[in-house]
């Protein structure tokens, strides 16, 4: 799709956060994922300036950059700018003239809360500079080029899920894909009997990115011990009888991997014929697997999973994104969704005496594209 040419007063690009439902740490795995887009979105302002610089400011963050787009854009930099600038690299490298522009960005996705700011700040720059050039590329090249903005400037080895959420979805839609063939199948998730709803734990360890790089590197050793190309080449079927040569802790990551994609396909069909009750207990066996065998959850998003699951109304949650703190997700019933959000704030704060914010949303789309308003 070649984007519309932008108004003269600029424009505005909207690109929604993301929640996974289900399939958590498996997209490195070459498995399957099946997240949504939320309601909390990044918005960039782009709008004309007269050098052919690009100046990035961000209403979250100190400080601004300045950069010539003309010139190579070198890794390196250590703050919030380097998600953006990656992606003006990433561009520039395929030959899109990028123009100089001001760019304000604001956002009402929390940082750092597991609902993906990281990859809706770069595929919102994305779209930015399509808009510019008036040429698009293919959404899944787009998706690949943030990740690569990701691993390349921010040092992250992120999966494929965050970014091909973001690009690729439809409202009134989760987006079950598949990580190897990069096939998207879009399942409507709009039966006004449930409701999704976000939790953030209102913590975050510092373990994170360095586990997280620690679980992708056990999962390829115990690939390669077991002779296949990726864990998502391991069947349920063949499991456990495989796993008797590796070591304790890979055979659990393996089998969080291998029963994980099971769940994804078991809770993708359980949506699409609306039965929502096996949705949500396959939700709850998807976090204890996380939490008892690849071991990336924590106590607080534990006590938050158990307060939410003992709920009335609550079908299923789960911890969602990475782990070590961060959020969960539940499928509530619609009726009683605010009041069942209430309750399990309370009870999360009761046994752990901290404070987690909860809100339902939509399924909601991909990046949008709207004139600014005037400059004030
Ligand atoms: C982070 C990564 C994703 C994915 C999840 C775990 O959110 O960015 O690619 O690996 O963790 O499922």
């Amino acid at each position: 799709m070649v984007p519309a040419v932008p108004a003269a007063s600029g424009f505005v690009v909207t690109a929604h956060g993301r929640v996974n439902l289900i399939g958590e740490h498996t997209d490195y795995n070459d498995g399957f994922v099946m997240p949504m887009a939320i309601e909390p979105a990044v918005r960039c302002t782009v709008r004309r300036r007269g050098d052919g610089l690009v100046r990035l400011r961000s209403a979250g963050h100190e400080g601004e950059a300045v950069v010539d787009p003309s010139r190579p854009l070198e890794p390196g930099r250590r703050d919030w700018a380097r998600y953006p600038v990656g992606v003006l690299d990433g561009y520039a490298a395929r030959w899109f003239a990028i123009p100089g522009r001001d760019v304000e960005i604001a956002a009402d996705l929390p940082v750092g809360g597991g609902l993906s700011s990281s990859a809706a700040l770069e595929v919102a720059v994305a779209t930015a500079v399509e808009t510019l050039s008036g040429r698009a590329l293919d959404p899944v090249e787009k998706a690949l080029l943030c990740q690569e903005a990701e691993h390349r400037f921010a040092g992250v080895p992120c999966g494929i899920m965050d970014q091909f959420a973001v690009t690729l979805a439809r409202p009134g839609h989760a987006l079950l894909l598949d990580c190897r063939s990069r096939a998207v199948t879009h399942v409507a998730l709009a039966d006004p009997s449930v409701a999704v709803a976000v939790i953030d734990s209102g913590v975050k360890h510092d373990l994170a990115a360095g586990e997280y790089a620690r679980r992708r590197d056990e999962c390829r050793r115990a690939a390669d011990r077991l002779g296949v190309g990726s864990l998502r080449d391991v069947a349920a079927s063949d499991w456990p009888a495989r796993g008797a040569g590796l070591a304790d802790d890979e055979r659990k990551r393996v089998a969080h991997v291998v029963s994980e994609n099971a769940r994804v396909q078991s809770f993708a069909a359980s949506v699409d014929c609306g039965d929502f009750v096996r949705a949500g207990r396959i939700m709850v066996e998807s976090h204890w697997s996380l939490s008892r065998d690849y071991e990336v959850s924590c106590p607080e998003i534990d006590a938050l999973v158990a307060a939410a699951n003992r709920v009335p109304g609550v079908l299923g949650c789960r911890m969602t994104g990475g782990g070590f703190g961060g959020g969960a997700a539940a499928l509530l019933r619609a009726d009683t969704a605010t009041a069942a959000l209430e309750r399990i704030v309370a009870d999360y704060h009761t046994a752990t005496g901290r404070v987690a914010r909860g809100f339902v949303t939509a399924p909601c789309g991909g990046p949008e594209v709207a004139p600014a308003a005037p400059a004030g």
